[in-house]
């Protein structure tokens, strides 16, 4: 039955069950940790070999360079390539670094602001004066990646929402806004099983953002691709590329892409890419040379030898979608089970990535991530999802199911659906009683 339309004798009863049944649960002493997409113990064994000698190979490329000395600033040749079939471009278009695509995220938008997005342009920072309103802003799709958010925040970078929907962002809001606005320079974007919705950008909204009119020359999409082998059944949604589409759009130069293996083989230990233009390539280029004499050859080495090739990285990744599938599967059938028809919590049901984006209908985020972790149930902070950590509804909660094994999660859930239930009750018994 629906919460709503229940009397407030009927709202007191599920308040008596639920406290109840969270009371049992607290008595428990349960410690599970659910705040990051982290691969659990059985995905990070599933590249364990990696470290065998046959894929250290000496420490030489295929070619013969020796990874253990300097040099080779833009990656090894093998890993460019296995990057490249996963961006869809040419190999020179790519630049395979350290373990973080974060990091190389955080550096460009630094070099954006200080020195400007290529050869003669003018450094963001530097613009400020010129601007309309002063400031440079960014494009935020919401509910999004925190840690994004945290990048532009800690760069003094202004973030704007734009709502997220089945289709990827409402474009119709991205074109009015970056048309008029020359302090708007860039966009974040996760396009494939998006964090934390679990959306697919459409062809559509790809060939928009690609086409769009923007007031600022030097507008820059971010776009963030750290999920697109990362599906739960069969093969990886098939999705446009958006750096062909920028090219054929006559705005070759809009786009960067990034992905990294952290979750293909070790968050700890992986290899991170990006791929643009080869004029922003170029660009990058100019960039490291002076940040770096050139990345962790050896560590490429080993990924490239391991994974070999897209095919071979595919029937790998099958592997950890077979771990993935039941705790996803799990999580949807608790959902179901004990919130389906109370019209409290909608949720959505991914096809890929690591996460599982839970709105509360009576807006108490909060709350529920706040009573969970006080039954040792940890939920990413409310708000987290949003800028500044500030979800305008207090409604959206992100689960990470990923780590706990299949048994703990569906505790963690059942605790979850139960502080949703008390909260919302308590909602709108407050509102009836008023
Ligand atoms: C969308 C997204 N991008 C990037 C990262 C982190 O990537 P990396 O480990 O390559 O820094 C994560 C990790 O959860 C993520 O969800």
């Amino acid at each position: 039955m629906k919460y709503a339309d229940m009397t407030v004798r009927e709202l007191e009863e599920v308040l008596r069950t639920e406290k109840a049944r969270y009371a049992e649960y607290k008595s428990m002493g349960l410690n599970y940790d659910m705040t990051r997409g982290k691969p659990s113990l059985e995905q990070l064994a599933l590249s364990d070999k990696m470290m065998n000698a046959e894929y250290f190979n000496g420490g030489r490329t295929y070619s013969g360079t020796d990874c253990r000395n300097y040099g080779g600033l833009e990656g090894i040749p093998e890993i460019r390539e296995l990057f490249a079939s996963i961006f869809g471009v040419p190999p020179s278009q790519v630049i395979a670094g350290g373990n973080s695509s974060l990091n190389i995220m955080y550096d460009l938008v630094s070099a954006f602001m200080l020195l400007g997005t290529g050869k003669g342009a003018l450094p963001w920072t530097a613009q400020t004066d010129r601007l309309l309103s002063g400031e440079i802003s960014f494009i935020c799709p919401v509910p999004g990646y925190d840690r994004h958010f945290a990048i532009t925040e800690r760069l003094g970078i202004k973030m704007i929402n734009v709502d997220i929907s089945e289709d990827g962002p409402d474009m119709d809001r991205i074109e009015k806004l970056v048309k008029s606005d020359a302090g708007i320079k860039g966009m974040w974007s996760v396009p494939k099983y998006s964090n934390p919705t679990g959306v697919v950008y459409s062809d559509e909204v790809i060939e928009r953002l690609a086409r769009m009119k923007c007031a600022a020359d030097d507008f820059r999409i971010f776009w963030d691709d750290a999920y697109s082998v990362h599906m739960l059944e069969g093969e990886p949604a098939k999705q446009k590329n958006l750096i062909n589409a920028c090219a054929e759009a006559g705005n070759p130069d809009r786009a960067y892409v990034f992905a990294s293996t952290s979750k293909m083989t070790y968050p700890g230990a992986g290899v991170a890419a990006v791929a643009s233009s080869a004029s922003n390539i170029e660009w990058l280029k100019h960039i490291y040379t002076i940040q770096t004499i050139g990345p962790n050859k050896i560590n490429q080495l080993v990924h490239a030898n391991f994974l070999k090739d897209y095919d071979n990285l595919i029937i790998h990744m099958k592997k950890h979608a077979d771990i993935m599938r039941p705790k996803f599967q799990c999580v949807a059938d608790v959902l179901k089970e004990e919130l389906g028809d109370s019209g409290v919590l909608s949720w959505s049901e991914p096809k890929g990535g690591y996460f599982i984006s839970a709105d509360t209908v009576y807006g108490c985020a909060s709350q529920v991530v706040a009573m969970s972790r006080e039954c040792g149930v940890l939920f990413t902070k409310a708000g987290s999802t949003y800028p500044y950590g500030k979800d305008p509804e207090n409604k959206n909660i992100r689960i990470a199911p990923s780590l706990p094994p299949v048994e703990e999660l569906r505790t963690a859930i059942h605790v979850f659906a139960v502080c949703v239930k008390i909260c919302s009750a308590e909602i709108l018994l407050a509102k009836k009683q008023k």
